[in-house]
């Protein structure tokens, strides 16, 4: 929808990143310090482990063990706010079209603010009807959790299956695997995203369609993968029940912005849960889209969960730079980006059950920050977002640590642990916590060949199994994983995502670049489906993989 006259977000200018004069000191800055070892600093200043922190909310951030000076983040402080990040915030909470290439206010502080307050989109106070949909949400989920809400045969529902994709999907689930210890052990909550069938089999094997309930999740209503999915998910259901079409009303549920779309597909609008434009797909696991999850943990949990994105929420908006926990984690994220030119970035959570917040962050990040223009469309002049990946501590220390340790590449990492363990289990916990610290030391300090010598390494071993150390790391600590806790670190994360774009220059809220990808797919469909051989217009690779797959098939 074309913006209404006079709406159209247009942000104070702000020179090119280069040009900044904060980004300039930060360069003459960078040469001074690019080479001073963490093990210097530390020995220079020991009170710098204590110092280099901020504490908020229950959590505490160290980022001592960064190449950072206090200098530095000074320096890095004055870039966010050259950047223009003061007047990019309160334009977001303010509900400006800050997303300037759709033109769409970007509002997941919306989902989660209090029913007293008042976000205005064109003059609309928009909180009301988000609180109208929680009610809806909560309303259902306690009917589906206490057994009032029977499926067609007049069983109750035991098997709860979203599906969705992108952010359809991984909000949910991420959030699901991190709160399982808070799930109703009567239901088995399962995810289907993806377009290969085996993923609708496993999901479904051995489910009895009766006792069976679909969560649709699609934002737009338009996404290939998930409309086949619930249309097989559809037919399933109607094969195992006989066909009687009036099933898919208590086996069905839709979360979306397009009703139409809803209602074409046959889910009764009564049973559909909307949300809004101005929330981002990977910024929506706090609307609507958490339907599913909140079936799992209840109405109450997940309104616990609620009031941890509002508590980070307010600290990012009111908190000066030097202690704010998501402006420090994008100031360091530029700082490797820009300076050091780290292309990726780890994360490595100590929780079993943050197994999937690292894919979940590399949509909410490199979705956001993965562009090559600036707000005005001019191609950018410096690096943007970098790669996000990790796995749980300690598996991935057996696997992927080596490269971080003795690698050739600089990958700052972030490790985040939890003090109370959710099982305290004989010595488990403190195992865990004990190899998050060691990493961070080893990372920092390394082992020098004086060190190896002194502990009788051979000679020739030595240049082996020297670590150089000097390898940059943040600690999140949190007191323990709880839904609040939850929503706190995913906001903790939006707003870094966000600040890091305000420094960029760039849009954080489209997603261009995945559309291609689905136009050129949309043409190469009839081509493999065709009878007769198609006459193929690619490139000669494409058309020979073509070929070779029709051949195959
Ligand atoms: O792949 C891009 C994308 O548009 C994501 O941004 C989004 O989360 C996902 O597809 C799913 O979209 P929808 O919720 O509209 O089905």
């Amino acid at each position: 929808m074309p913006p209404e006259p006079g709406a159209a977000y247009a942000p104070s200018a702000v020179p090119p990143l280069h040009e900044r004069p904060a980004f300039q000191a930060l360069r003459t800055h960078f040469e001074k310090v690019r080479e001073l070892h963490l093990k210097d600093l530390f020995q220079q200043d020991p009170g710098r482990g204590a110092q280099l922190t901020a504490e908020a909310l229950g959590f505490y951030l160290d980022y001592s063990k960064n190449r950072v000076t206090a200098e530095t983040m000074d320096l890095l402080a004055r870039l966010a706010e050259e950047s223009g990040l003061a007047e990019r915030v309160a334009a977001m909470f303010g509900g400006e079209r800050i997303n300037v290439s759709e033109q769409r206010p970007v509002l997941h502080v919306a989902l989660r603010a209090s029913r007293d307050s008042q976000i205005l989109v064109d003059g609309r106070n928009v909180v009301p009807e988000v609180h109208r949909v929680l009610d809806q949400m909560a309303e259902f989920a306690s009917r589906v959790r206490d057994g009032s809400w029977l499926g067609q045969t007049g069983r109750r529902i035991r098997n709860v299956i979203n599906i969705g994709i992108g952010g359809s999907d991984l909000g949910p689930m991420m959030a699901y695997e991190a709160l399982r210890d808070y799930a109703s052990p009567d239901l088995t909550l399962r995810f289907i995203s993806n377009i290969d069938a085996s993923d609708f089999v496993e999901a479904t094997r051995g489910l009895d369609p009766g006792e069976t309930l679909f969560v649709v999740c699609s934002k737009s209503w338009h996404t290939l993968e998930t409309l086949t999915n619930a249309t097989t998910a559809r037919d399933w259901l109607l094969a195992g029940l006989g066909g009687e079409r009036q099933a898919i009303a208590r086996h069905f549920v839709a979360v979306s912005t397009n009703q139409e779309g809803v209602a074409e597909f046959g889910i009764d609008t009564a049973n559909m849960f909307p949300f809004w434009d101005w929330v981002g797909g990977r910024y929506s696991y706090d609307s609507a889209i958490g339907l599913s999850l909140m079936i799992a943990i209840g109405p109450e949990r997940f309104r616990e969960m609620l009031a941890g994105f509002r508590a980070m929420d307010e600290h990012f908006r009111m908190t000066p730079l030097a202690k704010n926990l998501p402006a420090l984690l994008a100031l360091l994220a530029v700082w490797y980006d820009n300076f050091f030119a780290a292309e990726t970035v780890a994360v490595l959570p100590y929780d079993h059950y943050l197994s999937r917040f690292p894919a979940y962050l590399q949509q909410l990040e490199m979705e956001s920050n993965g562009k090559h223009v600036d707000l005005q469309g001019r191609p950018v002049d410096h690096q943007t977002g970098p790669i996000i990946w990790g796995q749980p501590g300690t598996n991935g220390q057996h696997a992927f640590y080596q490269l971080i340790h003795q690698g050739t590449k600089l990958i700052p990492c972030d490790f985040i642990g939890f003090c109370e363990p959710l099982h305290p289990l004989g010595r488990h916990h403190d195992l865990l916590m004990a190899n998050l610290l060691a990493q961070t030391e080893a990372l920092a300090f390394g082992r020098s060949a004086e060190e190896l010598r002194a502990a009788g390494v051979p000679e020739w071993q030595i240049p082996h199994r020297v670590c150089e150390g000097n390898r940059p790391t943040t600690t999140i600590l949190i007191d323990r994983l709880t839904p609040e806790s939850l929503g706190k670190l995913v906001a903790l994360y939006e707003h870094k995502t966000f600040v890091e774009g305000v420094i960029w220059g760039i849009d954080s809220f489209d997603q261009w670049g995945v559309e291609l990808g689905k136009l050129l797919a949309d043409r190469i469909t009839p081509e493999l489906e065709a009878k007769l051989d198609p006459s193929l217009k690619h490139d000669s690779s494409t058309n020979e993989l073509i070929r070779r797959y029709r051949r195959l098939r």
